[in-house]
């Protein structure tokens, strides 16, 4: 069964849902014809309900539940946190960005929120490698393209496997699904032998995209490049980390090139009280 359905009285054809898709389970149809989510693409959506939530017009709905985050009054000193979880909750993956670069000096003020992130020990291991150059950045996703064709071309068991023909052949479409065509990328590393590294680095990540969020910056999480640059010589040595640290993760960032119109579900929060 489709968890996606679009009303064709409605739905004009911007195709923005084709577009930001993360699992490209949403198709363009022949011209003038609604977009399409096929039966059998069901059982790969994220049910990250960005299609909904990004369609200027109200034309998409889903079978999952995307019921709009409802806040519940409560009291807090300075931050109301009807509005703190709201600007939280309104934070979304960007994969649609602009062909415009964000000024040196909002990175700058982004990074300065950042370092006060919580890391063990308050050890403040993490640097940050900013990658500013969009040339840069699509010779990064072209990289870890490479990566994934020699994954494929060995006998290598990895999970991501089964996703890498698709993100190939989109690659070699001119669709760039590793950094989805942003300027920037902020990659967090620390020194290697850092025992809270990964986690510090998360963590400072985590600010690092709700702060972006204040200067209109858009962010989403880099994955697949994240995954690639932690084994592949190439990409490692393209990237240039300090002598002996290693990267935790990478975001990519920029304007977002669409505007979004609203919250999708989320799951409850599973609580076990004791
Ligand atoms: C660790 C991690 C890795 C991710 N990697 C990617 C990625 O490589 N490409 C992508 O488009 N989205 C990536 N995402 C974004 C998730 O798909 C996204 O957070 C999820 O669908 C929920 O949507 P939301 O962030 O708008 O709430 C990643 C998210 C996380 C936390």
């Amino acid at each position: 069964m489709t968890v996606i359905t679009i009303d064709p009285e409605l739905c004009t054809n911007c195709e923005i849902c084709v577009e930001i898709c993360p699992m490209s389970i949403i198709l363009p149809s022949s011209e003038g014809e609604t977009p399409y989510s096929p039966e059998d693409a069901a059982a790969y959506c994220a049910k990250c309900g960005h299609c909904e939530v990004f369609c200027p017009e109200g034309a998409i709905s889903t079978l999952f539940d995307s019921t709009y985050y409802q806040l519940q009054d409560d009291e807090f000193p300075s931050i109301p946190p009807s509005e703190l979880g709201k600007y939280m909750v309104m934070r979304r993956s960007i994969r649609s960005y602009k062909d415009e670069s964000v000024d040196k000096g909002i990175i700058d003020k982004i990074l300065d929120i950042s370092r006060y992130a919580p890391s063990g020990m308050n050890k403040q291991p993490v640097h940050w490698t900013i990658v500013h150059d969009p040339e840069e950045v699509k010779k990064i996703a072209g990289l870890s393209i490479d990566w994934m064709r020699e994954v494929m071309a060995s006998e290598e068991d990895h999970p991501l496997k089964p996703l890498m023909p698709g993100l190939i052949s989109a690659y070699e479409m001119g669709i760039d699904p590793i950094c989805r065509g942003a300027p920037h990328l902020v990659i967090a590393h620390t020194p290697a032998d850092n025992p809270t590294g990964y986690t510090d680095s998360i963590i400072a990540l985590s600010w690092f995209e709700l702060a972006a969020q204040v200067f209109e910056v858009g962010t989403c999480w880099a994955g697949f490049l994240s995954i690639a640059a932690a084994s592949y010589k190439p990409l490692m040595d393209e990237l240039e980390l300090p002598q002996g640290h290693v990267i935790q993760y990478s975001m990519m960032f920029g304007y977002p090139e669409h505007k979004v119109k609203g919250i999708p579900g989320r799951e409850p929060p599973r609580v076990t009280w004791k």
